[in-house]
């Protein structure tokens, strides 16, 4: 599918989007884990969730989806049943690696296995913690990654409780440990370099787990105590994605003449660093009714296109936008003067290598990019030209973020093998036409 962006449409109104992407996939999974029925409204009916989905069904776990309320039967950490074949991932490292962490946890014998661009994400980093806990695990994969195949283990035998420094922060490999963490013989500690997306922590406590936040000399770190009873289930109302929303926002705050007012949408400040940002660089963003929704901040936001200036983004607020990299540098396009990111080496690491990738690809749209190796550099003219085909690199969110560039360019632009978009974010099209977009799917 190619889609064709026209620009120069002023996008108006009032949007609602569909449920957080991490909170849905841990709210199915942990379900899973749990003892009794779970229940999630807006639960993001998408590909990567259908492929978490798809990974318990194989585990033996019933689920049920009314449009996008889901319900999961919990079978608790002992009832997992050895999956017949290989669960698929797809292009989804989330499911994969918190996945792992729940196997290893259970003692389940099974292969997890993806799409070949999942193959080439970094596993090591998983793998090598939970062999340190005594998990029987091995990556067959080219680079040490996926295929990982875990041997299980007797029923009833603990891992080993585990004192671990992340090198990277990073939610998944946090969430995948403390998964695992649950089955260890005592108490395990993570220790972070800088603090990434603290949804497990709220949700597993939520469901009665012991844990504790700390601040270490090396970084904030979080405890995680083995529960002596069974997990409680969830019920969950997961707010709008975040993620999701930081596309309409910069589409507005690009495109002339636009307002939109986003509804219900997670806030947790793990995640927002886009909005400290955009504000930083001029942006006319309101947080509206600010609010708890199932132990997560949320709120509605209300944008302005506006005139954005330059702006250096490092250090923590790397890890608190960290998905938000492609839209950002699409509004950093269009910022007076200069704006450099730097200390973001793992967006390398991303559905793409989102460094080289973003840089070509803003590059043949008329930006001046200059690529470093952790971070770019943006040289923002008010206006990109925009024009020409966009090669998305299998990547969702670099596919969005150029349709975004494209709304506010001077000339349409195409992005091709566009049905990647559905991984993350399928409704993204339309929600944009229904705010007055223009585009064209051929
Ligand atoms: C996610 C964590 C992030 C993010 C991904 C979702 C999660 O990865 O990029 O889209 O749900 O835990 P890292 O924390 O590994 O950077």
């Amino acid at each position: 599918m190619n889609l064709l962006i026209h620009p120069g449409h002023a996008l108006q109104g009032e949007v609602r989007l569909p449920g957080d992407k991490s909170l849905s996939h841990r709210t199915a999974l942990f379900a899973a884990l749990a003892q009794g029925s779970s229940r999630a409204d807006n639960f993001l009916v998408s590909g990567v969730t259908t492929a978490m989905l798809g990974a318990l069904s194989g585990l033996g776990v019933p689920w049920q989806l009314d449009g996008t309320t889901l319900h999961v039967q919990g079978r608790g950490l002992g009832g997992l049943r050895a999956p017949a074949a290989a669960l698929d991932c797809g292009n989804s490292a989330t499911t994969l690696r918190l996945l792992t962490g729940a196997l290893a946890a259970a003692g389940v014998a099974a292969t997890v296995d993806g799409s070949a661009g999942l193959r080439r994400r970094p596993m090591d980093r998983i793998v090598e913690p939970l062999r340190q806990m005594g998990t029987p695990i091995v990556a067959s994969g080219p680079g040490n990654g996926a295929p990982l195949c875990l041997a299980g283990r007797p029923a009833g035998q603990p891992l080993r409780a585990l004192e671990y420094s992340l090198p990277v922060a990073s939610a998944q490999v946090k969430s995948c440990l403390m998964l695992a963490a649950l089955a260890g013989d005592g108490p395990s500690t993570l220790v972070e370099p800088a603090l990434s997306r603290d949804h497990s922590e709220r949700m597993l406590a939520s469901m009665g787990v012991t844990i504790e936040t700390l601040l270490t000399p090396s970084g904030p770190a979080v405890r995680v105590t083995p529960p002596d009873r069974p997990l409680a289930p969830l019920h969950m109302q997961i707010p709008g994605d975040f993620s999701a929303a930081a596309f309409l926002l910069v589409a507005a705050l690009v495109t002339p003449g636009s307002e939109l007012l986003l509804h219900n949408i997670g806030l947790n400040p793990t995640r927002t660093g886009l909005l400290v940002t955009l504000l930083e660089m001029g942006a006319d963003i309101e947080v509206l009714n600010p609010r708890q929704a199932s132990g997560e901040p949320a709120g509605d936001l209300r944008v302005r296109f506006s005139a954005l200036r330059g702006v250096t983004v490092s250090g923590a607020r790397v890890v608190e936008m960290i998905d938000e990299f492609p839209v950002f540098a699409a509004a950093a396009a269009f910022a007076a003067g200069r704006t450099e990111v730097r200390e973001a080496l793992e967006l390398r690491y991303k559905e793409s290598d989102r460094i080289g990738a973003l840089c070509a690809e803003l590059r043949g749209q008329g930006v001046s990019v200059t690529e470093r190796e952790d971070g770019f550099i943006i040289d923002g003219n008010g206006c990109p030209a925009g024009g020409a085909a966009v090669n998305p690199h299998g990547d969702h969110r670099l596919a969005m973020a150029l349709a975004v560039l494209g709304l506010g360019a001077r000339l349409p632009l195409q992005i091709q093998s566009a049905e990647i978009i559905r991984e993350s974010f399928p409704e993204f099209v339309d929600v944009l036409r229904q705010a007055g977009a223009e585009f064209e799917i051929g």
